[in-house]
């Protein structure tokens, strides 16, 4: 049984604030953080919305779009690492009773910007042991409330959003959907991109935990490079196994955290900038919400044709790496 992409919709909110808006208060410039990352807009939700509230909107709008009622699903999964609550519930739980997902299981997955990517091969699994014939996979974050708004370094960097998929079981030659997965983790990179407080190894201390621990941290140089060869290393595996040429695939969808880190593996692979789906100006580092915020635009936009091959690719906290190799 394949697991097949029947839609993809998106959501983000409405605030969307401009690099200039950073000038006003922090030592950088618009300048700076579009000659050193790409990112000229984010998104940045309301006061009153949480995770689940977006990955809802986007839910909403992949299930119209795949013609798929909500009572039919039998799996909500979501991406996420900025969760509604930390630990529990799970964000999916609270997704599943806002859409009335009556007989969905639901739970969340962990793997920082790799969320989405693993999630894919998640959700192909469920469907391929019979578990499962209709999947929800919502990567979603609200990174706003969980950087430091005063470190240069890293709030310019991201924003908030949500993107949702609707996979079917299908039969049929060939198979459409997720063909194949590479997913690696070298977890020795877990301290490079961490937020500190709040789980149980160092719990939240009333008056004793420095503000600053409570926020996202992250050594930018080394996950840079760690970035890079993420890209290309996945790039070499789904084509190579899989017996492709470069030029069977119409586009490569990577994680988008910074433009240079996309220009870098292509001009390594030597592979035209124009076959990289690129939306990083307008969104920044979405986390988990990047893959599928990307692909329901580019479903938007009709760039996607029955039959198409891509690749999807994502690496962050973890450090997790890896992609999809899907025809659509
Ligand atoms: N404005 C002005 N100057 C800045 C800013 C800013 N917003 N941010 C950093 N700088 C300064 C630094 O302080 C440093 O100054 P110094 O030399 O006086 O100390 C200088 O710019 C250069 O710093 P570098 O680290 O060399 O800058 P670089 O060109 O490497 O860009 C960046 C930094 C954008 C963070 C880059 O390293 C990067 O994109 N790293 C990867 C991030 C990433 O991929 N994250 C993905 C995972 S995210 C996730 O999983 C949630």
């Amino acid at each position: 049984m394949n697991a097949a992409i029947l839609a993809t919709g998106t959501y983000v909110p409405d605030r969307r604030m401009s690099n200039h808006e950073f000038e006003s208060y922090l030592d950088t410039t618009d300048e700076w953080i579009v000659s050193h990352t790409g990112i000229r807009w984010r998104h940045i939700a309301a006061d009153d919305q949480a995770v689940s509230d977006l990955a809802t909107e986007a839910a909403h709008k992949a299930l119209h779009r795949a013609e798929v009622e909500a009572r039919e699903l039998d799996m909500i999964l979501v991406a996420t690492a900025t969760p509604d609550y930390p630990g529990f519930p799970a964000t999916a739980c609270i997704v599943q009773d806002k859409l009335g997902a009556v007989d969905a299981a639901a739970m969340d997955i962990t793997a920082g910007c790799t969320g989405f990517i693993y999630g894919l091969e998640t959700a192909k699994g469920f469907i391929a042991s019979g578990f499962a014939r209709k999947i929800l996979l919502v990567g979603a974050e609200v990174l706003s409330r969980h950087i430091d708004w005063q470190d240069r370094n890293t709030c310019v960097l991201f924003g908030d959003g949500a993107g949702a998929a609707v996979l079917s079981a299908e039969e049929g030659d060939p198979p459409r959907g997720v063909l194949d997965s590479y997913m690696r983790t070298k977890g020795d990179g877990a301290p490079l991109l961490i937020r500190q407080v709040g789980g149980s190894r160092t719990p939240f201390v009333c008056g004793k935990t420095e503000q600053r621990d409570v926020y996202l941290q992250m050594d930018g140089r080394k996950v840079y490079n760690f970035a890079v060869s993420s890209l290309v290393e996945t790039i070499e595996v789904l084509v190579g196994r899989n017996g492709l040429e470069l030029d069977q695939i119409k586009y490569i969808i990577p994680h988008q955290a910074n433009l240079r880190i996309i220009e870098a593996a292509a001009k390594r692979k030597k592979i035209p900038l124009e076959k990289f789906y690129i939306n990083i100006q307008e969104f920044a580092n979405t986390s988990a919400a990047t893959i599928p915020i990307a692909m329901a635009e580019m479903q938007g936009k009709h760039l996607l044709q029955r039959g198409d091959l891509m690749i999807t690719i994502g690496f962050g906290a973890g450090l997790t790496y890896g992609g999809n190799l899907i025809r659509w």
